[in-house]
C-alpha cells in the first residue's frame, strides 16, 4: 500500500474520468459496460476520499460536449447516474456526504434531474465530505454565464465594477463558496483539461495517468496523492519565501 501523509491531504480533489470506452474495447464488450464498470470506481473513489479526509471531491461526469455523443449512450450516462444517486443515497447519508452539482443541470431530462434535486436536499446538511458532480459542465460556459450575470447584477446596482477582482469574480461561478482544487487528476494517458475547471484550476497540482478509468483503484488514488505530497506549491513565489512564510506561522 502506497504511503500517504494524512497531516498534508489535499482538500480538493478534481477527477477528469477518462477511458471507459477504451477499457470496454479492451475487454471486447460494448462501451455502455464501461461506463458501468465506470461508475463502480466512482463508488471506490468517494468511499477512499471520505475514509482518508477529502472534504471536497469534484467528478467531471458529464460535460457540454458530451450531448453530441450518440443518443444511446446519452441516454445509458444519464440512467447510470440515476441508478448511482438511487442506490447509493443511503450511504451518502452513512458517509455524512453531502452531495453538490455543477453544471446545465436544467440540461439533464426531468427524472435525473428531480432525482439529483431530492438527493442534493436529502444530504444538505451532512458535513464530512462534499461529493461534486459536474454535470452538463463547461467551464467556458461557465465563466460566460458569470460574466452574464455580472452584468446584470451591475445595472441592478448589486455589484459596483470597479469593485470586481479575484474574490467576488469567484462568487459568480457554479463552485462559489467551494475551495480550488488543490489536485487535479486525469486518467487513461490523456494530458488535456478538456474545458473543467479552467479558473479554479490556475494553481492546482495535475496529476496524468495511464491507468483508465474502470480500473483506478484506492491504490491509485494514493498514488495521486503521493505524488501531490512530493511536490512544492510555490504560488509565484520561491522557496525561500515559502519557508519564511512557513516558519512565521
Ligand atoms: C469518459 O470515458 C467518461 C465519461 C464521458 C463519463 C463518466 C461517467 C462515469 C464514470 C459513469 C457514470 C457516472 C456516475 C457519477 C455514476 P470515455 O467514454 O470518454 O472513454 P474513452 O475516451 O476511452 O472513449
Amino acid at each position: 500500500m502506497i504511503k500517504i501523509d494524512t497531516d498534508i491531504l489535499p482538500q480538493h480533489i478534481a477527477i477528469i474520468m477518462d477511458g471507459n470506452g477504451r477499457w470496454a474495447e479492451k475487454h471486447t464488450i460494448g462501451r455502455i459496460r464501461g461506463h458501468r464498470k465506470g461508475a463502480q470506481a466512482v463508488r471506490t473513489a468517494v468511499r477512499a476520499c471520505r475514509e482518508i479526509g477529502i472534504k471536497y471531491l469534484t467528478l467531471f461526469a458529464f460535460s457540454t460536449e458530451n450531448w453530441e455523443r450518440p443518443k444511446k449512450e446519452v441516454q445509458a450516462l444519464m440512467f447510470l447516474l440515476e441508478e448511482y444517486l438511487t442506490k447509493e443515497l443511503a450511504e451518502l447519508q452513512k458517509q455524512e456526504i453531502r452531495l453538490t452539482t455543477i453544471g446545465e443541470i436544467d440540461r439533464l431530462n426531468p427524472s435525473v434531474k428531480e432525482k439529483l434535486l431530492q438527493v442534493k436536499e436529502s444530504t444538505s446538511q451532512n458535513d464530512k465530505m462534499v461529493l461534486n458532480l459536474a454535470l452538463s459542465y463547461g467551464a467556458k460556459d461557465e465563466i460566460i454565464y458569470a460574466v452574464k450575470k455580472i452584468l446584470k447584477d451591475n445595472l441592478a446596482g448589486k455589484i459596483n465594477i470597479d469593485k470586481l477582482n479575484k474574490e467576488t469574480f469567484s462568487n459568480y461561478l457554479y463552485t462559489s463558496g467551494m475551495p480550488d482544487p488543490d489536485l487535479l487528476i486525469r486518467t487513461s494517458g490523456e494530458c488535456r483539461i478538456s474545458n473543467f475547471l479552467l479558473w479554479q484550476l490556475a494553481y492546482t497540482e495535475l496529476y496524468f495517468t495511464n491507468v483508465l478509468w474502470p480500473d483506478f483503484t484506492k491504490d491509485d488514488l494514493y498514488k495521486a496523492i503521493a505524488s501531490y505530497q512530493k511536490r512544492e506549491r510555490r504560488f509565484g513565489l520561491i522557496s525561500e519565501q515559502l519557508r519564511e512564510k512557513d516558519s512565521s506561522i
